[in-house]
């Protein structure tokens, strides 16, 4: 037992790597930090807890992982250590053993027993673990320190019930829980009531939603209803799965303003022998009448997905028709990885593809894709185009906007310079003037109302 130095045992610092459901556990596990007494520093340096939530779907996130924890090691006397997260759920107690220094663990499955293992620690007890798949969460969490006031993610689904070959989730995760609609619903009405105006439906696959009381809305009726408050003006959902991606999600973006057009939609591979092979339960065919579907909807509702080159068995012409579905569906934007055989995994025990195979895969891959995205951004020039401001790009002098269909959209505000007007949170009418693969730049066409009543914060 090693006792807390009292100076320090109540500052904390959370490094977190992936997926937005890891950001969003990170902004659960602040709050609950925040409620025990802890306050929040910068670095890990000044911290006498210092968290790391963690990610597990490739090798190299978890490498990262691993590494950060041998940093720490060399600076860590009189501090606490914890790994949170997917590698905490996935490789367990050895962590104990390939980072001694590390006290505690607790799985992204088991924040549950997160405030249990805390008090444990904080008595002065080393190497504590949580690691039990807890699926009886109630989700509602009593407070929760998000990263920024306007935006807000909300937990919908937890876990997954598909069980793709490659992946790791299902067992860092767990199976697939839905929150009742009336527990979201009270968050989103909280939400609002704070002054948040867009909302993300978080879950691994969030269009699996079952609400599991008596109500038994469907997702597209839980779309529906987040949709219907009155302030809050955009709602986006991720990650969803195609084969549960069904008309009435489009229908519901159709009636509702609110609901974002653009849907992430994972494909992994044009090909349906390597759809068969990574079990992901639709072909190619199925994929693409579901691009159509969403593509004829009343708003051109935009796309992006994710894809994984080189699984194994994936042949040059397997490849090929990846390429292919690329110039078919136009992403605006895509994901693409190299396949990293993990753990315990189905594919893990398949013939491995050679990594320069890998590689080269890879970058004619995004070659392809950046060559569409700058073609098709280039088309918005000239288009006027509502954005929520999300930041200051001090260097450029430019305001960071997204727009509806997921774009990054910067732009400069020139005239409210002089008066320091703050335009974050606020929804903006930019004009494009250019356009590059991965974002578009413009010009403020009308700052909204609230911006302007919200005036003169000075700009750092
Ligand atoms: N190797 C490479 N990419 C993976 N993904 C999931 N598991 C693996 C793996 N073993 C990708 C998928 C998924 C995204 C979140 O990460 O494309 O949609
Ligand atoms: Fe992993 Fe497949 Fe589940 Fe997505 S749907 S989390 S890729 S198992």
């Amino acid at each position: 037992m090693r006792p807390i130095p009292e100076s320090v045992s109540k500052t904390f610092y959370i490094e977190t790597f992936g997926c937005q459901m890891n950001v969003h556990d990170s902004e659960k596990v602040r709050g609950l930090l925040e409620q025990r007494g802890y306050s929040r520093v910068k670095s890990a340096d000044e911290a006498g807890l210092v968290l790391y939530n963690t990610c597990s779907i490739r090798d190299k996130a978890e490498r990262k992982v691993f590494a950060r924890l041998s940093q720490i090691k060399r600076r860590s006397a009189g501090k606490t250590v914890g790994v949170l997260g997917c590698v905490a759920q996935h490789n367990g107690a050895e962590i104990f053993e390939r980072a001694p220094h590390v006290d505690f663990v607790c799985g992204s499955a088991s924040y549950n027993a997160l405030p249990g293992i805390l008090d444990r620690v904080e008595a002065g007890e080393s190497r504590v673990a949580g690691l039990e798949l807890d699926t009886d969460e109630t989700f509602d969490v009593p407070r929760v320190d998000r990263v920024r006031a306007y935006t807000a993610y909300i937990t919908i689904i937890e876990g997954c019930d598909k069980a793709c070959t490659y992946c790791v989730v299902p067992f860092t995760r767990g199976p697939e829980r839905s929150r009742s609609s009336a527990s979201v619903m009270r968050e989103a009405a909280h939400l609002q009531e704070l002054g948040y105006t867009e909302i993300t439906l978080l879950g691994q696959t969030v269009n699996s939603y079952s609400d599991p009381s008596p109500a038994g809305w469907s997702f597209a009726r839980l779309l529906d209803e987040i949709g219907r408050l009155p302030r809050i003006r955009r709602v986006r959902f991720t990650t969803s799965h195609p084969s549960d991606f069904t008309p009435d999600i489009v229908e519901a973006i159709d009636r509702n303003e609110s609901l974002c057009d653009w849907v992430h939609l994972p494909v992994q591979s044009g090909s349906t022998s390597v759809l068969r092979a990574m079990r992901r339960t639709y072909s190619r065919d199925d994929y693409m009448r579901c691009v159509a579907m969403i593509k004829a909807a009343a708003r051109r509702i935009e796309l992006s997905t994710d894809i994984i080159v080189g699984f194994p068995g994936e042949t040059e012409s397997d490849f090929q028709q990846t390429l292919g579905l690329l110039d078919e569906v136009e992403y605006a934007s895509v994901f693409s990885f190299k396949y990293s055989a993990r753990k315990g995994t189905v594919a893990a025990g398949m013939p491995q593809i050679p990594e320069a195979v890998k590689g080269r895969r890879l970058i004619e891959l995004q070659q392809r894709q950046r060559e569409i995205q700058i073609r098709r951004n280039a088309e918005l020039i000239g288009r006027t185009e509502e954005v929520l401001v999300e930041g200051w790009r001090k260097r450029f002098g430019q305001w960071i906007g997204r727009t509806t269909q997921n774009r990054v959209l910067n732009f400069a505000d020139p005239e409210g310079l002089a008066t320091g007007r703050d335009l974050r949170g606020t929804y903006c009418q930019a004009r494009v003037t250019a356009a590059g693969p991965n974002s578009l730049v413009g010009e403020l066409a009308s700052p909204s109302a609230r911006a302007a009543f919200q005036g003169l914060r000075v700009l750092q």
